[in-house]
C-alpha cells in the first residue's frame, strides 16, 4: 500500500481497471495437474501474470521422528518465492514474509485434510513461485489444493483463495500489481468448499461497511475459482480415463 494512491488512475472512462477487468472479475487462470513424476501430486498454475508450481508429497514417515504425531499425520507447507520472480531479486531463502504465508497457508488446509488417517507421517507441500505479480499467496493455495487431490490425500473438499482489495476508492477483486501497491487495502482469504473460511489477512485500511461488501465480493472469487479448479479435476481425470463413469 502506497501514500500516493491519489495520483494513479485505477478505472477508465467505462469503469474498467487498467487490465481492462470489470471490478468483480478475476484474472484469467490456467492449471496443468500431474506436472512432476517424482512428486505425488503436483499443479501448475497460472493467474494473470503469476507463475506457481506446486509438489505435494506423502504421506510418508515424518522426519526428524520427534516431529511424529502419535494419532496424525502433520501437514507442512512451504511457500517459497524463486529469485527470479519478481523484478527486484527476491533473497533466496526464506524470509519473514514466506515464513507467514507458509504458516497461514497450511493452517488454510488443516480443516481439509484427513489427517488423523495418517498417524506418525507427514504431508508435505511446497509451493515455488516462478513469476510474481500481486496474489501469490492465493495462487499457490490453488494450486497446492489440486496438488493434494492428485497425490491422493483424503480431504474433505477442496480450498479456493482469492483476494480482494479497494482501490481508488472502489471494493475490486484479484488485485494485480498495480492495484496491490498503490491500492488502499488488500484481503486475501482462502475457504473451503462448503463455504468455511480458512484463511484471512488484511493490509490496509476498510470500514466496517466496506470489509462487508469486500468479503461478499471475494466469497464469489472463491466460488469462480472452485469452478475452475473443479474443470481442471475433470480434464486431468476423465482424459486418465478414471472419472468415466463421473463425465457421463
Ligand atoms: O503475492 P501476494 O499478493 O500474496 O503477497 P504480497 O506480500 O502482498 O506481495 C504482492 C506482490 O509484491 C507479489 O506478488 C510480488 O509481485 C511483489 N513482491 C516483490 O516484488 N518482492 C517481494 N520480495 C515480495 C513481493
Amino acid at each position: 500500500m502506497s501514500s500516493n494512491q491519489n495520483d494513479v488512475v485505477f478505472f477508465d472512462e467505462n469503469g474498467l481497471r487498467t487490465d481492462g477487468r470489470k471490478p468483480d472479475e478475476i484474472r484469467p487462470m490456467k492449471i496443468k495437474i500431474g506436472v512432476l513424476s517424482r512428486a505425488n501430486g503436483s499443479c501448475y498454475l497460472e493467474w494473470g501474470a503469476n507463475k506457481v508450481l506446486a509438489a505435494v508429497y506423502g504421506p510418508r514417515e515424518a522426519h526428524p521422528k520427534r516431529t511424529q504425531r502419535a494419532g496424525q499425520a502433520i501437514i507442512r507447507y512451504r511457500y517459497n518465492m524463486q529469485s527470479f520472480s519478481v523484478e527486484d531479486r527476491a533473497r533466496p531463502g526464506p524470509s519473514r514474509r514466506s515464513s507467514e504465508i507458509s504458516k497461514v497457508s497450511r493452517e488454510a488446509f488443516e480443516p481439509v485434510i484427513i489427517s488423523d488417517a495418517y498417524p506418525k507421517a507427514a504431508i508435505d507441500i511446497f509451493v515455488e513461485v516462478l513469476q510474481a505479480d500481486a496474489g501469490t499467496r492465493t495462487a499457490a493455495i490453488n494450486a497446492a489444493s489440486l496438488a493434494l487431490v492428485d497425490a491422493g490425500i483424503p480431504i474433505r473438499g477442496l480450498v479456493s483463495a482469492c483476494a480482494v482489495g479497494k482501490v481508488g476508492g472502489k471494493i475490486v477483486l484479484d488485485l494485480n500489481k498495480p492495484e496491490d501497491n498503490y491500492g488502499e487495502a488488500d484481503l486475501p482469504i482462502a475457504m473451503t468448499e462448503d463455504g468455511k473460511i480458512t484463511l484471512v489477512q488484511m493490509d490496509g485500511h476498510l470500514s466496517p461497511s466496506e470489509f462487508e461488501e469486500a468479503m461478499a465480493l471475494v466469497q464469489k472469487g472463491c466460488r469462480q475459482v472452485l469452478e475452475i479448479q473443479k474443470a481442471a479435476l475433470m480434464e486431468k481425470f476423465a482424459a486418465d480415463g478414471n472419472f468415466d463413469e463421473v463425465v457421463e
